[in-house]
């Protein structure tokens, strides 16, 4: 994503990949994930030399006035961040400046906890390189699906420096000069905030999730309406309307990743957080939730049940499973002896290879074929205008259940459907 838009913006980006199957994808100008406009920008400026990808490090260096860490920071079994990549790169690249000790601003674009820009300069300054290498935090806030938007429109974007280089947050300046004059505002900050601001920014958007998911609970106990109650909370300005869709728990790549991220980062400054942690917990346990409610509907709970799984990716438009709760629940629907047939527009290349037991088909009403229930679990918008009579009249049992609020139960039932619509509905 960087590359390619960073040479969208009239910059020239050498890219370097490790893994020579990535490289050789990338290079002939193929996206080895699916993200929306990004591929067909790829082969724009990959035709025009704009963008060029290697194997050499060394080859980037040379040919770079600002390089960008973009690698990944998973997880590791005990919460704390793997900085190797990270590390790796910096410790490349020392190599090859101190043979040609060239300026160079080094910019972390990868999520890493607060702390790691300043350890990164003192690895350069060890290697007798810090009066020529300023090191720049630069978090950014993409989401997947509609990434490319996002870096042309940006909320902000932030610039944590070393205190005083105005030298080094001037060149940040032309360098997203473009997104600037389109008054996205440019925050220089500190490396710290920057970092924190990442993983605050992600740890409260996964709380209003938590939140509304625990207010859907209350709505299905007490008659009330999660999506109503949530729209009315969005029209106060205070609150925000935003990421109040209850659902079955976040997924993907970075709130999962960023709040055990952040629980950590407290734990080594000797800090307990509360609410990150509470905010997991009830992630955590959505979807055996859900999973035991679904149990009620038939006598003899999910064992021997033809169970129809509609969406498998974390989130509709992109093909990312990681951390998808739609995966987690056809784990727990095979683990309780049902069996799983899906559709995802685009996931299911990925989802096979995590899940064989699940056949896989081609769209929602085949999916719906002989099933004793259907669950609604990614909101892709084609299965948004479904035609319920069809589906209905495909099913063995006329079981329907919306984790994703797009049908209301009055529809649901009018067309003769029996079920659960998550927040709203516990039992057509
Ligand atoms: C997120 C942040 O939004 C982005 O700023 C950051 O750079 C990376 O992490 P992303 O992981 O792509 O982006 O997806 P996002 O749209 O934030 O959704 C994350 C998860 O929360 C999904 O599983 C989604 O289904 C869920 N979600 C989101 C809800 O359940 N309810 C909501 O209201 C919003």
């Amino acid at each position: 994503m960087t590359a390619v838009c960073f040479s969208d913006l009239g910059n020239t980006v050498v890219c370097v990949e490790s893994n020579p199957e990535k490289l050789a994808l990338v290079a002939s100008g193929e996206v080895p994930f699916y993200e929306e406009g990004l591929k067909e920008k790829l082969g724009r400026y990959l035709d025009k030399e704009r963008l060029s990808f290697t194997a050499s490090i060394s080859e980037m260096v040379q040919h770079s006035e600002i390089i960008f860490l973009a690698v990944g920071t998973p997880s590791l079994p005990d919460g704390s961040v793997d900085l190797s990549a990270i590390y790796q790169s910096v410790d490349d690249i020392i190599s090859c400046l101190v043979e040609t000790q060239e300026r160079k601003i080094i910019v972390t674009k990868s999520t890493v906890p607060v702390g790691t820009n300043r350890a990164i300069h003192k690895k350069f300054k060890e290697a007798g390189l810090s009066p020529i290498v300023s090191v720049v935090s630069n978090p950014e806030f993409l989401r997947e699906g509609s990434a490319v938007y996002d870096f042309f429109h940006p909320d902000r974007i932030v610039v944590g420096v070393d205190n005083g280089d105005e030298e080094t947050m001037a060149q940040m300046g032309r360098l997203y000069d473009p997104l600037y004059r389109l008054k996205m505002p440019i925050v220089k900050t500190s490396w710290e905030t920057a970092e924190l601001s990442k993983y605050a920014s992600n740890a409260f958007l996964a709380t209003k999730i938590s939140f509304i998911n625990e207010i859907a609970i209350l709505c299905e106990k007490t008659g009330a309406d999660v999506t109503e109650v949530a729209k009315l909370m969005g029209m106060d300005g205070r609150i925000g309307a935003y990421f109040l869709h209850a659902g079955p728990g976040y997924g993907g790549a970075c709130f999962p990743k960023d709040t055990v991220g952040l629980i950590d980062i407290a734990k080594h400054v000797g800090y307990d957080l509360q609410v990150v942690k509470a905010v997991q917990k009830v992630n955590e346990g959505q979807v055996s939730r859900i999973v035991e409610h679904l149990k009620s509907f038939f006598e003899g709970g999910l064992r021997g049940k033809k169970i129809g799984v509609l969406g498998l990716a974390f989130k509709p438009n992109t093909d990312d499973i990681r951390e998808s709760k739609s995966i987690s629940l056809v784990e727990k629907l095979l683990t309780l002896g049902a069996s799983v047939v899906a559709y995802d527009p685009e996931a299911m290349v990925l989802a096979q290879q995590e899940l064989s037991e699940v056949t896989y088909v081609e769209d929602a009403y085949q999916v719906a074929t002989d099933v004793d229930m259907l669950i609604l679990a990614t909101e892709w918008n084609v299965f948004r205008e479904l035609d319920l009579e069809r589906l209905k009249s495909l099913m063995k049992q006329p079981y329907f259940v919306d984790l994703r609020n797009v049908y209301s139960p009055e529809v649901l039932q009018k067309n003769g459907f029996k079920g659960y619509v998550l927040g709203r509905e516990l039992t057509l």
